[in-house]
This record gives C-alpha cells, sequence and structure tokens, in this order.
C-alpha cells in the first residue's frame, strides 16, 4: 500500500499525518505477516499478530519536501526507511510496490505530482476544516480523479485534521461526509496543542504522549488504512 500525503494548501498538516500515521504504522504493525495464518489452533488475533519469518517489507518514508520536514524525524521513528529521492528515484522506489508514505510539499510541482499518482494506491488529503482548505481539497479530488483514468488502483481518501467540533468545523466535516461518503476517513485528528511539542521536537505524538487523544487518533487511522486495499 503506497499512501501519498496531498493537499496544495500549506500548513494543513501534511507532514504531521505522514509523521504520525509512518509512526503507527512502523512500531505496532510492522512485524505483522503479509499473509496471516488461515486455520489451525494458532489461528484467531493473537496468531495474526505474532511475527512471522514472511515479514511485510519495511515501511518507507519518503520524504518529497525540499525542506525536509519528514526527514527530521528519522531518529524518532523506528522501523521504518526514510528517502528523500530525485524524480528517477523515486520512480524506482514507487514501482518496487512496497508500503511507503509520502510526504508532498503544499506547491507539488506537475510532473511529480503526474508521477506519484501513476504509482500510487491512496492520496490522502488532510483537510483542516476551514473552507479555504477545502478548495486544496477538491483541486486535489480533481488531479485524483484525472489520474484515475491510467491508474485504476488509486483512490483517495480525506482526513479531518485540527478538528475541534465547532458549529463551522463540524457543517464542514458534515458536508464533506455527503459529497464523499466512501472516502472520508473514520478516524479525525483532534486539533491538539501537543501537535507544537512534537513538531518541535520531531518526534511521533505516539511515542511524546501515547495516551493522548491524538496519539490514539493517529493509532484509528493506522489501523483503518489497513483496511484500504
Ligand atoms: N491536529 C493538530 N492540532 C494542532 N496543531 C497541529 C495539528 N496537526 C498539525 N499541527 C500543527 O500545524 C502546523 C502545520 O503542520 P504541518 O507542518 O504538518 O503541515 P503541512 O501541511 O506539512 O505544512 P506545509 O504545507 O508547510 O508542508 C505545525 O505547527 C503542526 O505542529
Ligand atoms: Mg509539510
Amino acid at each position: 500500500m503506497r499512501i501519498a500525503v496531498i493537499n496544495q494548501k500549506g500548513g494543513v498538516a501534511k507532514t504531521t499525518t505522514a509523521a504520525n500515521l509512518g509512526a503507527a504504522l512502523a512500531q505496532n504493525y510492522g512485524s505483522m505477516p503479509s499473509v496471516p495464518p488461515q486455520s489451525g489452533p494458532a489461528s484467531g488475533n493473537a496468531a495474526k499478530m505474532r511475527p512471522n519469518s514472511k515479514k511485510n517489507p519495511k515501511l518507507r518514508l519518503i520524504d518529497l519536501d525540499p525542506q525536509g520536514s519528514l526527514l527530521r524525524y528519522r531518529k524518532s521513528i523506528k522501523g521504518a526507511v526514510f528517502h528523500a529521492p530525485h524524480a528517477d528515484e523515486l520512480r524506482a522506489l514507487l514501482e518496487e510496490d512496497a508500503p511507503s508514505v509520502v510526504d508532498c510539499p503544499p506547491g507539488l510541482d506537475d510532473a511529480t505530482r503526474d508521477l506519484l499518482l501513476a504509482h500510487t494506491d491512496i492520496v490522502l488529503i488532510p483537510l483542516q476544516p476551514a473552507y479555504d482548505a477545502l478548495i486544496g481539497m477538491v483541486r486535489t479530488i480533481e488531479t485524483v480523479e484525472a489520474a484515475q483514468a491510467t491508474n485504476p488502483r488509486l483512490s483517495f481518501k480525506v482526513l479531518l485534521t485540527m478538528y475541534r467540533g465547532r458549529p463551522s468545523a463540524r457543517q464542514i466535516r458534515d458536508d464533506v461526509q455527503a459529497a464523499y461518503p466512501d472516502n472520508v476517513c473514520k478516524a479525525i485528528i483532534p486539533y491538539s496543542l501537543v501537535f507544537e511539542e512534537t513538531a518541535a521536537l520531531a518526534q511521533p505524538v505516539l511515542s511524546h504522549a501515547p495516551d493522548s487523544t491524538a496519539a490514539r487518533a493517529y493509532l484509528k487511522l493506522a489501523k483503518e488504512s489497513l483496511t484500504w486495499q
């Protein structure tokens, strides 16, 4: 599963989402067998979680932002391999079809965006519930729909972030769910000041504040993402 975190609008939690989803996937699901046992006394949830000799390849965290924002998490996210590839390297990485989370800059250039959309399974669109962020979401969905002509595996998910539950935010949530009923993540990331600390420290919230609602929300997103087939 190759997930690209894209929204042309800046500051909507793309990097925060790539880092925290990446950390949750790498820490909690990295040792899951790629083929769960089907039958016998060892079947069931415990067996499914047991490390298996046929493990998934390591999660790739791919930073396409020249600012290197995701790369800052290199030391704090264990169990993932970080990349900051040029275009040719990106193509090769994506063509291998290994589990990946790609962090994109706000103004992703057309060539990189086209390459990414041709070799991605899910475009994850973080949406801060504000009307200007909706424009970035709609433009991103349009590019996804255009790319589906050549990449039928491609789909998108909208992730509400920085959510405070105010009436205007609830209205945006309801409108987006009504417009794209199959494409809105069940996980909603709450607004939380803990992200100021984790961004400054370049640490995932799962290790900095594992019991926080923010950490639980990204964990829920990670579990949900495993169903995006
Ligand atoms: N759920 C949240 N609650 C509060 N603050 C948040 C939340 N998620 C992210 N932030 C903060 O919002 C700011 C922008 O987040 P981030 O850098 O992830 O956005 P971005 O979309 O990657 O930005 P850019 O477009 O510049 O790459 C950061 O200061 C981050 O700590
Ligand atoms: Mg960023």
